[in-house]
């Protein structure tokens, strides 16, 4: 076991209205009371202050999925760092494989991003993975440095361990098909070793998670692995009986 802290997100994506979210919430303090790891949710922006609310006081953190890099200004549609901290959120998914693949999200712009985040006080959640024909044409590598690269480009040395980095296959994204612990274990140590070239401490400090189909019956053996610091949940954090197994999972 590292004695890196274990960290599970929710990640709700486009799911959950406020009074659904502040329900979850309701059903989620009391079963992870125990919880030995940090968890986050994730809920879409207009129930950040609702999520906020309900689970204030806690251990648990509130974290957005997206972000613009800039303070304000003509980004319609956009929301900025400062927004999400003054609605209360300390956290921030940034270049999820959907955003990427289904709105265009730029290596470049998580250059911006990712720094952006840190310089306002929120963790950025930095999510890394490969499509199936890249991993069927043996580019898993690549992919991964080409977007730790960029990600982290702009981030001074001294920030590097304080982003989460997500490794999320994408083909095993929603589709019940988990990477193997092999798989996963592999892929998380590949990023540490891209972050440990850079700074030595921060490789060994980093946390990074896995994501793709994790679930109540296959978390403790993707969570039990040396290179495995917590998961990132889509489908399964939506009920909180199996988010709540997730979290029990870490440990
Ligand atoms: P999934 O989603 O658990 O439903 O596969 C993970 C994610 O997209 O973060």
């Amino acid at each position: 076991m590292s004695d890196r802290t274990p960290v599970i997100a929710a990640n709700w994506k486009m799911n959950k209205t406020v009074p659904e979210a502040i329900e979850f919430c309701d059903e989620l303090l009391p079963r992870i009371e125990d919880a030995a790891c940090e968890v986050i949710i994730c809920p879409p922006f207009l129930a950040l202050p609702a999520v906020v609310e309900a689970t204030g006081g806690g251990p648990v953190q509130v974290a957005a999925q997206n972000m613009h890099f800039e303070q304000s200004g003509a980004f319609t549609g956009e929301v900025s760092p400062a927004m999400l901290l003054d609605a209360g959120a300390t956290a921030v998914v940034l270049g999820h494989s959907e955003r990427r693949q289904l709105f265009g999200e730029s290596d470049e712009a998580l250059s911006r991003k990712v720094p952006a985040a840190l310089e306002a006080g929120l963790v950025p959640i930095l999510c890394v993975g490969e499509t199936e024909d890249e991993r069927e044409r043996d580019e898993t590598d690549r992919i991964l440095r080409r977007q730790i690269d960029a990600g982290l480009s702009r981030v001074p040395l001294e920030r590097l361990a304080d982003v989460v980095v997500a490794y999320e296959p994408v083909w095993a994204i929603g589709t019940g098909r988990t990477a193997t612990p092999e798989q996963a274990e592999d892929a998380c140590g590949f990023v540490r070793s891209l972050i440990s070239a850079r700074d030595e401490a921060s490789g060994a400090a980093v946390r990074i998670q896995y994501g793709g189909s994790v679930k109540p019956g296959n978390a403790a053996e993707l969570l039990g692995r040396e290179e495995i610091d917590g998961a990132l949940v889509g489908g399964a954090s939506l009920d909180a009986g199996d988010f709540a197994a997730i979290v029990a999972a870490a440990g």
